[in-house]
This record gives structure tokens, C-alpha cells and sequence, in this order.
């Protein structure tokens, strides 16, 4: 290997951290210590966290394109001095697209092939970040994207076996630039991306035109045609982010600032919240067999009314019912001390599986970044553009595709979210940031489709109420419950055989099952700040 490259795994290894990782100036939690190189670059160039978000973020656009290419979406949470904002830049479903769009289409289709592309957002996302919050250059922030992807990096274990099980799905073009002559990369070995580093030089040198307008644009409609979809330029030319004002509640003292829709994190989460301090969760004995049990009960009846949600430019979505005393308390009555007891949903919601990312980032001065990308699925639809090497997502599958009838996981998403030309599909993504007196303490969020949301909430209860540090609150064993199907899912190697037996014999069914990995950055009582990643996956912490 060449010393250059050595060089710069030795800084990089130097960072990761699988304990809280402590630093003064700023702190980052991320999948990969790439995304930590590109901040700490971004940080000494005197970025600001947006600008290391967005440096981030193009360097996991580069070397996590599974779940992180520059042709899926997401939504990140941004607070720059004092005032909190999220963005969407979520996919939104092209012109061609209606709500029988799919009845038609053989079953895969959501998932894999053309059809299932939604517009994507993530460069829109970058440059409308950097346009309203950034203080660098925007050619400033794309070195370790564009190093990387010209020179090549060593693929990690995760980057191998994710890109090893996609095979079966890549159109063409991605086994020709995913794959080693017909041969798969295996861990360590240098993956570089020419074609890949002359798209983002074009989004460098001409921002958002330079991939919804000419060469890319082009290359990506041609591709998503190849493989039966119909996203067409306009649709490319017309895609827009939205800033929104995050939901907010007050929890134990804390503010807390969440997605809205089309996200149903935020409403989710601060259901389960006010039913965990309406029921006095906090006195239950932490991370027993009854707290698990409450948390499951409580996790079952806030995911109720999921699929009531959608797309707030298409639909009302009743955020205020969902979230008022009233019903809490009316679903509060329902739960058992004793027993698990089966509820209807309101409507029926969905599982999800595939890749996602995140990152956290927060800055001494209490500045930060919740950044949520994603696909969706491993590589999206595994349709990758020919000329550039653009994975592009399968987020049309996150729409309710076949009203009534059971997607391949055997279950159903509601009506508020059926496809609609330009509309964005509902989400599970919950980047978050939690405030004490205006300070930021916390900022975290996570991959893993609805059980990001149950991550998400059981991280916050275990900083915010029981006080744990940042680390152990994300280590610690979860559960996760969705209410359809009626079953309670719990971590493969950590929830203790007893505590799995007496949720058994309350009459729970458990089943394992991976449970979404959360990256945190807080601030410790002495001030420090302290990252942590989960170490149910790969990830990596660092700041300066
Ligand atoms: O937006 C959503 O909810 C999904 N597209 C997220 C998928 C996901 O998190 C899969 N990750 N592991």
C-alpha cells in the first residue's frame, strides 16, 4: 500500500473510538471514519458544522454508496445559533408516478429496476444546507470526497458484504463499477471511482445544475429508462428541499427538536415519550424484564398511528390527536403490568429493511447537525448510472405502492401515503436534538427503517431519564414494536435469556431481529463533548 494512504488511515484509525470519544472544539459520530476525516479537514479549514456535514457527507456519498450515494435523500436537523430548522430533501415521486402506478408492475418492482427511483435530493440537500447556513467555499468542502474517490480507499467489511448480497440486483453498470472484474472487492482492498469523482467535480464546479441539469442529469434519466423507469429531466429540473419547522416538545426539563412529516419520527417519538412520563416509566427498574415489557406495550401504541401520515403538502396529517393527552391517556389505559395486550392499528404501518446512515455533529458553541441519508434499500434499486456511477435509491417502495395489500414483508402502509406525482414518500428517519435552558446536550438519530424511531426513543430515555452516558445509552439492549404484525423484536446478542423468558410469559412474541444503530454526540457535565456510535455496526467517533 502506498505510505500516502497509510499515512492517512493511521490518522483515521487514531480517531475511531468505541467508547464516548471526548473532544473540546467539536465532536462527530458517524458510520465510517472517512465521514470523520472529512469534518476534522473541514474543522481546521475554519468550517463551520455545517460545513463538515456537508464535507461529510460527500465523502460517504463516495465511500458508503450503498446507502449514502448522491442519488438518494434524507433529512438532517441543523441548529446554527440558537435556531433550530429541518430540512427535507427526501425523494419525491416522478411525474410518470400515480397511485396505481404499481398494480400493474411485476411485485419487485418498488424495490429493484427504474420504476422504483424516486427524484433524488441529496445534492439539492448539500448545496441548500451550505447555501443558508455555510461559511467555507463550497468548492472548499469536497477535498477528501474527491481524494478518495480518485485515489481509492480500502473497503471496509460492511462495504464488502453489503455490495457481495446486492450482485443478483445491480443493473449492469453496477456490477461493472461495484465489482472487480465479475470478482467481488473483499475487505481492504483499494476501491477507486474516476467516474464518480468527475460527478462530483461537476457538483462542485456547478453546484445543484451541475447533477439535476446536463451531463449527470442526462446519464440518469438514460439509466433509470434501461431499466424500465420513467424519472424524466423535468422532473429532475423541478425537484425541490423544503425547510420546515421541527416538531418540539418538553420532556423531563429538556427541549426536544424532531422531524415532522413526512417523517413520522417526530410524532412517534413524542407520543411514546408523553405515554412513558404519563405511565412514570422512571419508576420501573431500569432495563428489567418490566421495563422492557412497558417500553414494548408503549413502543406498540405509538406506532398506532403511523400510517394516518403522509406527505403534509398532500394530506392533513392529525399530528395534534395523535400526540394529545386525552388519546395518550385513553391508550395508556390500555397497557397491563402483567400481560401483553394486542391493539388494532389505527392504521396499518410497514416494516422496512435495507441502508440507511447518519451522523451527528455538535461544535463547542452549541451549533449542530442530526444528518439522516438514505437509499433506502442496499444500493436503492441497484440501478447505477452508466457514465458516473450514481446509485440511485428505491424510495418509491416506502410509498403505500399497492393500497390494501401486503408488501413482501406482509404488511400494508395507509392511504395518506400512496403514491402522487411529486409527492415524498412517509419516512421513518428521526434525526433529533435535544436542548437544556437553549444548550445543546444531545444530538443523535439513526438508520434502520421504523426501528430507528424505537432507537431513537429508547436512547433518549436512557440519556435523558435514567442518565446514562451517551455510550451505554446507545449500547444498552433494545427492543422494538410497530404494532402490525404483533410482534415484539428484540436484539440478537444482548437482551438477557431472562428478560426474553418473562416477556414470553407475559405474552409477548419475540423474535430476533437487527435493531437500528444510533450515532450520538453530547455534552458532558464537565463540558466536554463526547461521541459515541453503536457497536452494532461499523462507525467511528472523533472531533478535536
Ligand atoms: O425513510 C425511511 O424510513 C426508510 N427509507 C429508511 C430505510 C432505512 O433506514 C434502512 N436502514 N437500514
Amino acid at each position: 500500500m502506498r505510505a500516502w494512504l497509510l499515512g492517512f488511515i493511521f490518522l483515521l484509525v487514531q480517531n475511531a473510538s468505541a467508547v464516548p470519544f471526548e473532544s473540546q472544539k467539536f465532536a462527530i459520530s458517524a458510520p465510517s471514519p472517512w465521514a470523520v476525516k472529512a469534518a476534522e479537514t473541514t474543522y481546521k479549514k475554519g468550517g463551520n458544522v455545517v460545513d463538515m456535514a456537508v464535507a461529510s457527507a460527500l465523502t460517504l456519498a463516495v465511500t458508503s454508496p450503498y446507502y449514502a450515494a448522491l442519488g438518494g435523500g434524507g433529512f438532517a436537523l441543523v441548529k446554527i445559533k440558537n435556531n433550530v430548522e429541518a430540512l427535507d430533501f427526501r425523494e419525491m415521486a416522478p411525474s410518470a408516478s400515480n397511485p396505481d402506478y404499481f398494480l400493474e408492475k411485476e411485485k419487485g418492482a418498488t424495490e429493484t429496476g427504474g420504476a422504483a427511483v424516486a427524484t433524488p435530493g441529496v445534492p439539492a440537500g448539500l448545496v441548500a444546507l451550505h447555501k443558508k447556513y455555510g461559511k467555507l467555499k463550497w468548492n472548499q468542502l469536497f477535498e477528501t470526497a474527491l481524494f478518495l474517490a480518485q485515489k481509492g480507499f480500502p473497503v471496509s467489511g460492511e462495504w464488502s458484504s453489503v455490495t457481495r448480497k446486492t450482485e443478483n440486483r445491480f443493473s449492469a453498470s453496477g456490477k461493472k463499477y461495484f465489482m472487480n472484474k465479475e470478482k467481488h472487492f473483499a475487505p481492504g482492498d483499494t476501491f477507486k471511482q474516476p467516474a464518480l469523482a468527475k460527478a462530483i467535480t461537476l457538483l462542485r464546479d456547478k453546484g445543484a445544475a451541475g447533477f439535476y441539469e446536463g451531463p449527470i442529469a442526462q446519464d440518469l434519466v438514460a439509466s433509470v429508462k434501461k431499466a424500465k423507469g420513467e424519472m424524466t429531466l423535468a422532473d429532475l429540473k423541478k425537484y425541490k428541499v423544503r425547510w420546515l419547522k421541527p416538531l418540539q416538545m418538553s420532556y423531563a426539563g429538556y427541549t426536544i427538536h424532531m422531524m415532522p412529516p413526512p417523517s413520522s419520527g417526530g410524532v412517534i417519538t413524542m407520543s411514546a415519550l408523553k405515554l412513558f412520563d404519563y405511565g412514570k416509566l422512571q419508576e420501573v427498574t431500569p432495563q428489567s424484564s418490566d421495563e422492557y415489557h412497558f417500553i414494548a406495550e408503549i413502543l406498540k401504541r405509538s406506532f398506532r398511528g403511523r400510517s394516518l401520515l403522509g406527505d403534509p403538502d398532500f394530506s392533513k396529517n392529525p399530528i395534534e390527536l395523535l400526540t394529545s393527552e386525552t388519546y395518550l391517556r385513553q391508550q395508556l389505559k390500555e397497557i397491563s403490568a402483567s400481560k401483553a395486550i394486542d391493539v388494532e392499528p389505527v392504521d396499518l404501518n410497514s416494516f422496512e429493511s435495507g441502508e440507511t446512515t447518519h451522523f451527528s455533529i455538535m461544535a463547542e458553541n452549541g451549533d449542530a447537525v442530526s444528518f439522516t441519508v438514505t437509499l433506502n434499500g442496499y444500493y436503492g434499486s441497484a440501478v447505477v448510472s452508466d457514465k458516473y456511477g450514481i446509485a440511485l435509491n428505491n424510495e418509491m417502495d416506502d410509498f403505500n405502492t399497492r393500497p390494501g395489500e401486503a408488501n413482501q414483508f406482509g404488511l400494508i402502509q395507509g392511504d395518506a401515503n400512496k403514491v402522487e406525482p411529486g409527492k415524498r414518500p412517509l419516512s421513518s428517519m428521526s434525526p433529533t436534538i435535544v436542548e437544556l435552558d437553549g444548550k445543546t446536550e444531545l444530538v443523535i438519530g439513526a438508520p434502520g427503517g421504523p426501528r430507528i424511531i424505537s432507537a431513537v426513543i429508547q436512547v433518549l430515555y436512557r440519556f435523558l431519564i435514567t442518565k446514562m452516558d451517551i455510550d451505554s445509552a446507545i449500547q444498552a439492549p433494545r427492543v422494538h414494536h410497530q404494532t402490525q404484525p404483533n410482534k415484539l423484536y428484540v436484539d440478537p446478542q444482548r437482551l438477557q435469556s431472562d428478560t426474553r423468558n418473562a416477556l414470553t410469559a407475559k405474552g409477548h412474541v419475540l423474535e430476533e431481529s437487527p435493531i437500528a444503530k444510533v450515532y450520538g454526540v453530547a455534552r458532558h457535565p464537565s463540558g466536554w463533548l463526547q461521541a459515541s456510535f453503536d457497536s452494532r455496526g461499523e462507525g467511528a467517533a472523533g472531533g478535536l
